[in-house]
């Protein structure tokens, strides 16, 4: 990335001619945008791949590479918002659908795997001790929280500011009328005081607390343990059940992040990439709750969802499961995710750059102290410019198949960021 001296100038100087940088360097990409346009709002029809001026359209991945329409390579940083822990087409995943294709889909009955990626989803994590199948980490929090309000009687919610369990499923400052209508109350992520108090108000009511065990999609805030604990008790307390978010979290040890923190959450929803990258959700947790899913229980709770079985997902979820996410593999991703998070914040603060990145283990977020937009604007468009592929909202993800040179290459352009653009960041 060759920087020209005037872009230190302003910033709005700068984000403008980063933009410049980027329309002319993808006029491919602006060319299949323009024409999705016709068709699809705005281009789209999932609102976190856009950014503007517009996105990149990709064309082919392989391992920790993703390629776009205008022939450039990148380091694939976004991860597919943490569904593409295993990288691109992962050659034991990729021969077990090509099995399946062969066998036949959508076939209007039990499969042969439906039962062994279960179990293997119970072996992973100790908390589940029954689990089903849905398409998505949308429809896995609806299912847990209707789930909560049968199995309580009650109808209130416990959610948290920040938190993301899916579409329709978010609680912004100020509320928002295209939330689904469950009767929620939004507590500060952390705030033992009035975490307490609210579960204390609302004894009687309140039939879940919903929370994701580090804030993801919220920027990756992590949960103080004794909060967690907290929460935990006081539901057991109240009778309202403790149901933990691990849609993205549960990469984050080979239990999930509630084995690592030592938490036993009532239900947990899960997600993203334990299909193996086809379309996944799952409800899991206490048996004398899930089998109230039984269809031989007198008063069985209706669950039906033509793809819950799917036999693209349960074939893709079980060879990664129990084949390519093995301890081992978590483990190193993690440890790769600790180290470039380290060495991320160590040339922030180097630099006396107003950075902090955030998060644990594969999963973290640059966030700037002043909290303008546009710097995170600049940082993703520089970082794009040179090959890193990342979120606008500062995410980095990680996958299996990146090495210490994937990271490094993302440390060395985050260091030639905050030298080239230091005018900028100074305040
Ligand atoms: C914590 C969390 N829960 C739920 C969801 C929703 O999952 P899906 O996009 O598969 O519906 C997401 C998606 O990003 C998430 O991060």
């Amino acid at each position: 990335m060759t920087l020209s001296a005037t872009q230190n100038i302003s910033l709005e100087g700068a984000v403008a001619e980063a933009e410049d940088r980027f329309v002319a360097a993808n006029p491919e990409s602006l060319k299949a945008w323009q024409e999705a346009c016709a068709s699809m709002p705005g281009g789209n029809t999932r609102t976190v791949l856009y950014f503007d001026p517009y996105p990149l359209t990709l064309v082919r991945g392989e391992e920790a590479v993703v390629h776009d329409a205008d022939g450039h390579s990148y380091v694939d940083f976004l991860g597919e918002y943490t569904c593409g822990l295993l990288g691109h087409s992962n050659a034991i995943v990729k021969a077990a659908l090509e099995k399946k294709l062969q066998d036949g889909i959508n076939m209007g009955g039990p499969g042969i795997h439906d039962a062994a990626f279960a179990a293997a989803l119970c072996n992973r994590f100790p908390t589940l001790e029954r689990v089903r199948f849905c398409n998505s980490g949308t429809e896995a929090n609806l299912l847990a929280l209707n789930t909560a309000r049968a199995w309580t009687g009650r109808d209130i919610i416990m959610v948290f500011e920040g938190g993301y369990h899916g579409s329709g499923l978010s609680f912004p400052p100020g509320g928002s009328n295209f939330g689904l209508p469950f009767e929620t109350v939004v507590c500060p992520y952390n705030n033992m005081e009035v975490a307490r108090s609210l579960i204390t108000r609302h004894e009687d009511e309140l039939a879940a607390v919903l929370i994701e065990p580090m804030l993801g999609s919220g920027g990756c805030v992590t949960a103080n343990v004794d909060f967690l604990e907290m929460l935990q008790a006081e539901t057991k307390a109240c009778g309202a059940l403790f149901i933990f978010d691990e849609v993205m979290t549960s990469r984050l040890s080979p239990g999930g992040l509630q084995k690592k923190l030592g938490l036993e959450p009532d239900l947990t929803t899960l997600g993203k990439y334990l299909g193996g990258g086809m379309s996944f959700g799952a409800l899991g947790g206490r048996a004398d709750i899930m089998d109230r899913f039984d269809p031989r229980h007198p008063d069985a709770w209706m669950h039906a969802g033509t793809f819950n079985n799917n036999v693209l997902t349960m074939a893709a979820g079980l060879a990664a499961v129990s084949e390519v996410l093995t301890d081992e593999a978590l483990n190193r991703v993690n440890a790769l995710g600790d180290r470039l998070r380290d060495h991320l914040n160590e040339v922030a603060n180097k630099a006396d750059a107003p950075i902090n990145i955030t998060g644990d283990g594969s999963l973290m977020t640059f966030h700037f102290d002043f909290g303008n937009p546009d710097l995170l604007k600049l940082l993703q468009l520089d970082l794009i410019a040179a090959g890193q592929y990342i979120a606008r909202r500062g995410m980095v993800v990680l996958s299996l198949p990146m090495t210490e040179a994937d990271t490094d290459g993302l440390v060395d352009a985050f260091a030639e960021f905050v030298d080239t653009r230091a005018g900028l960041l100074a305040g």
